[in-house]
């Protein structure tokens, strides 16, 4: 994959000061990145519907060093996060910068304060990782467009922004367009690559559109075991080679599902990607467990409902306790309804949030 496209060639120092802001969205993968080679490779490729209501905002304001300030080779910056400093944040976005600088020249010259907030409770369990790494993505995105002596096209923009962003963090390369975005190279999905997220290339059926993404708040604690540490647990895993071909093959099916309206498909090939990510954690050596006894809960309740009433209603997981509870538009009262009587309760402090498929990033 030709990532010198992505090295500028022709900027100039023309921006003194100046001040970028994007709120971009959190995702939710219905085949699953799990697995890993360096430099952010996915082991398969991945799907996620882009989400609205679950997004960060962030603000990033630069300044050109003058001759006398800082060392030019430094990355200096500073961090807020809801208005406090965040020094804990830093060594990752540290990490992230230093990961991106051969890219991104610019961000030597210029000092930086990140100023980011989420819309979603901290510590809700909801991973920030994607939304916050593609919304800085987009501000240095911003930068370059300025500074930059050649026209970019928006959609330079966006493919850098992503595969800026999946240098952060892997999923943050499917927050920055939407509403479906494929990240990872696949022979049944035209253009796409490993390096960046592609919007999904095909006309997506009605049912799939305006999808509503309930996220059941089960565990709102620190997670016991990162992302990190579970992608580096599928090397010398037992199952790993056949994990890898089975999203491979789910993401060409659901492909099709995609574009043919199956939903009752669509509902098993997603909860079983769900199962077999939790699966790999179960079979991973040191081996984990991220459910919670109320995610099984809510699991068993959905089934049931779904058999009791005929209802679209499925589930997905990330890498934690929470669900999320995915249904077509069409079902919204109904499912809102079965939320609040049956399955709320076994959310921290009956706490849930309501989300639907979004488009992607947001310039403020
Ligand atoms: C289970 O993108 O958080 O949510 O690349 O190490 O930052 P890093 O991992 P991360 O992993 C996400 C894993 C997942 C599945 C998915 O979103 O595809």
């Amino acid at each position: 994959m030709d990532t010198q496209q992505f090295i500028p060639n022709s900027l100039q120092n023309k921006t003194t000061k100046t001040s970028f802001t994007w709120k971009t969205p959190s995702n939710i993968a219905l085949v699953k990145y799990w697995g890993k080679t360096d430099p952010q490779i996915p082991k398969n490729a991945s799907i996620s519907f882009t989400l609205s209501n679950s997004h960060t905002i962030t603000t990033i304001d630069f300044k050109s060093k003058n001759n006398s300030e800082a060392n030019h080779n430094e990355i200096n910056f500073e961090l807020f996060f809801e208005g406090k400093k965040k020094e804990d944040f830093k060594p990752k976005i540290a990490k992230f910068f230093e990961r991106i600088r051969e890219y991104c020249p610019y961000l030597t010259t210029y000092t930086m304060v990140i100023h980011s907030e989420n819309s979603f409770p901290h510590s809700s369990g909801i991973a920030s990782s994607a939304s916050g790494m593609s919304a800085i993505a987009m501000c240095l995105m911003s930068l370059e467009k300025s500074l930059s002596s050649v026209e970019l096209t928006d959609e330079f923009i966006y493919k850098k922004a992503s595969f800026l962003a999946r240098l952060g963090s892997g999923s943050a390369s499917r927050s920055i367009e939407g509403p479906l975005v494929v990240w990872g190279n696949h022979p049944a999905i035209k253009g796409s690559s490993d390096v960046f997220g592609i919007p999904f290339p095909y006309e997506v059926h009605e049912v799939f559109k305006n999808y509503h993404d309930a996220i059941l708040l089960v565990d709102k604690g620190e997670k016991q075991v990162s992302s990190t540490v579970g992608h580096d647990l599928m090397y010398n895993h037992p199952f790993a080679t056949q994990r890898f071909n089975q999203a491979n093959e789910n993401l060409a099916t659901i492909s099709e599902i995609l574009q043919n309206g199956d939903i009752n498909s669509f509902i098993n090939l997603v909860e079983s990607e769900a199962l077999s990510l939790h699966a790999m954690m179960l079979t991973s050596n040191p081996y984990f467990i991220l459910m919670k006894p109320n995610t099984l809960e809510i699991i068993n309740a959905i089934w049931r409902f779904r058999n009791n009433t005929g209802s679209k209603v499925c589930f997905t997981l990330d890498a934690g306790a929470n669900v999320h509870v995915l249904y077509p538009a069409n079902e919204s009262e109904t499912v809102t309804q079965f939320i609040d009587n049956e399955l709320s309760k076994f959310c921290q402090k009956n706490h849930y949030i309501c989300d639907t498929v979004g488009l992607g990033a947001i310039k403020l």
